[in-house]
């Protein structure tokens, strides 16, 4: 009597009718074939370490909402350049926490030229200058009310925030600030600062648009480490872009290209891969991806919690970047990476 198995067996085809004697598994049997057919790689040469700044000296600041990221003052981050200008990282991208007595409606201190992004980037350049400094020209570390832009009768003008934006990247560049990466979304930004940096000799300084970035909950605790969270009333959807829109990403990624931008950047990562291969596909630009702080506090929170194995997790989602078409990923993760990568 043949047992229901045999019965189907014999019935159907047997897996080499089926599959043509094609077997995916051959090349997946042993660690050497399947690193022989690897198609993509993660290597130190693709991170970007994004590090929040504060004023004062050798001090470091736990941030509870992302385990394993502190705030340091200028002292300390150079320290910390260097170990990551050794491991090979490329670049670092500064975020301040700006003292509370500092912040008001306009975000004016963006424009002081010896303000925290300022101080450290001369720091850095005059130190490690084998490391690459992106710098960030959003109003938000400096505003009282948390926004991006110049809050008037309840609206984020527009036309005034990318003059101010425009001044302060000179500022920035003048500061030794090798990458511009402004993350307002403010329409016209990315041509008004091209021009006034050639305007003031800094035709060498690229820009890094932040070119799609999404009206996103994941970036929750960032707001936390520069010290927004409390501040900001309502929400940034009359300018960030709808996480519902994809050909709207096209269109702002067309014409931020337009007006110069050298490199462009999705924001969140992870959750939008599909926008990262579509600009890649469709544009040929570096490009580039932020793995934000809500994607780095969920790695780590369930790795804490033991639900994943969390240096696992990070190296799958950095490898993901690529293989969607990234050149380099924003990553809070880059020195454990790198540390990794290198050993
Ligand atoms: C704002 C800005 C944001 C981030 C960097 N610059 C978003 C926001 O606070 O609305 C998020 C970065 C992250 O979540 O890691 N200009």
């Amino acid at each position: 009597m043949k047992t229901s198995v045999e019965k189907l067996v014999a019935g159907g085809r047997d897996v080499d009718e089926i599959t043509g004697s094609r077997r995916q598994r051959r090349m997946r049997k042993a660690d050497w074939s399947r690193r022989l057919v690897q198609e993509n790689r993660l290597t130190v040469d693709d991170l970007i370490w994004p590090v929040f700044i504060i004023d004062g000296e050798n001090r470091r600041e736990d941030i509870p909402a992302m385990p394993g990221v502190q705030r340091m003052t200028v002292d300390l981050l150079v320290r910390e350049a260097e170990r990551a200008a050794k491991l090979g990282i490329p670049a670092i991208a500064t975020f301040p926490n700006v003292d509370l007595s500092l912040r008001d409606e306009t975000g004016s201190a963006v424009l002081d030229p010896d303000n925290l992004i300022n101080r450290a980037t001369r720091a850095l350049k005059a130190e490690v200058p084998e490391i690459g400094v992106i710098t960030d020209v959003a109003l938000d570390p400096f505003t009282s009310h948390g926004h991006d832009g110049i809050l008037r009768d309840g609206i984020i003008v527009n036309d005034e925030t990318v003059e101010q934006i425009a001044a302060a990247a000179v500022y920035q560049a003048a500061a030794g600030a090798d990458i511009i990466a402004p993350s307002d979304m403010m329409d016209g930004r990315i041509g008004a600062i091209r021009d006034a940096l050639d305007a003031n000799g800094f035709s060498d300084v690229a820009i890094m648009s932040y070119a799609t970035k999404f009206a996103s909950a994941f970036y929750g605790p960032y707001r936390e480490a520069i010290g927004t969270q409390g501040l900001l009333k309502g929400d940034k959807k009359t300018y960030y872009i709808d996480p519902a829109n994809t050909e709207e990403a096209l269109r702002e990624t067309e014409q931020d290209i337009a007006e110069g931008a050298d490199m462009v950047m999705v924001k969140p990562g992870l959750p939008y891969l599909d926008i990262v291969w579509r600009l890649k596909d469709t544009f040929q630009l570096p490009t580039f991806a932020y793995q934000v702080s809500g994607e780095y506090s969920m790695i780590r929170a369930a790795a804490a919690n033991g639900w994943i194995d969390g240096e696992r997790a990070m190296m799958e989602s950095l490898l993901a970047f690529k293989r969607a078409g990234c050149d380099g990923i924003l990553t809070y993760f880059a020195p454990e990476v790198a540390e990794r990568l290198q050993g």
